[in-house]
């Protein structure tokens, strides 16, 4: 293994009584695809905000190369290179469809380049361009994830976290945007993706790693036939 992109170590994250990550350790490589999959309440989406900034650990680090993220802000860590696409898309139904894309451009890192990434997220999902003037409540599912994903692209990350961004779309969009996400690999943005649909996943990721009760219990290889008993046991416990 080369130098990480994105290391969590030890990271615990409690609500009141309740913990929701215990001690949760991986790593990134740059350009590497993760999944992060397993049962409601595993700890997932926490670990995406906690990654984020949106929830503070009680312990641990998250570090994206030599710079320790655990306590600075979204805002600032969006504008170090990593963004989010949130669980329910947090598309904004009655701004347009290029103000909701605008949203994207705080997290960018430089100001130039924007003509050239906005042409790379209109070629990848030309519903963003050809709707702009609409309000993004209008557009479906399938193209409000579309947009959720083109807002986070648009200020150019190095790491992308998505959250279930196949959640309630219709198995022929997933696969449209399973061919999205491949494109957006071939770009060399390293992914970390929390998906319900885990043998899509699996097959689709480098690694996917499955966590249940804020643990990784157990790691998939992306070339490796699944074995759903080694699954169901992992998901739902021995
Ligand atoms: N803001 C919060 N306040 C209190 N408890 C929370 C909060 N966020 C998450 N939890 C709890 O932490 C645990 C982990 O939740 P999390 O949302 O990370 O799970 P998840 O793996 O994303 O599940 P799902 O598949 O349902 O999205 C759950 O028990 C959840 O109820
Ligand atoms: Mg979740």
């Amino acid at each position: 293994m080369g130098e990480a992109v994105l290391q969590v170590g030890e990271l615990d994250v409690w609500f009141g009584p309740l913990q929701a990550v215990r001690k949760l350790s991986f790593a990134l490589q740059p350009g590497e695809v993760v999944g992060l999959v397993g049962p409601n309440g595993a700890g997932k989406s926490t670990t995406l905000l906690t990654i984020m900034g949106m929830n503070q650990p009680t312990s641990g680090s998250v570090r994206l190369g030599d710079r320790e993220l655990v306590g600075l802000s979204p805002e600032t860590i969006a504008q170090l290179g990593i963004a989010l696409v949130p669980e329910g898309r947090r598309i904004y139904a009655e701004f347009t469809v290029a103000e909701n894309l605008r949203l994207g451009t705080f997290g960018r890192r430089q100001a130039d380049g924007l003509e050239a990434d906005l042409a790379w997220v209109n070629s990848l999902f030309p519903i963003v361009d050809e709707f702009r003037d609409r309000p993004a409540g209008q557009l479906s599912g399938g193209q409000q994830q579309q947009l959720a994903i083109a807002r986070a692209l648009i200020a150019r990350p190095q790491i992308l976290l998505l959250d279930e961004p196949s959640l309630g779309l219709a198995p022929t969009i997933v696969d449209g945007l399973f061919d999205a996400l491949a494109e957006i690999r071939k770009r060399g943005v390293t992914i970390l993706m929390v998906e319900q649909r885990a043998q899509l996943t699996a097959e689709f990721a480098d690694r996917s790693l499955v966590m249940r009760g804020g643990e990784i219990v157990l790691t998939l290889a992306g070339d490796e036939p699944l074995d759903p008993a080694q699954i169901a046991s992992a998901y739902f416990g021995a």
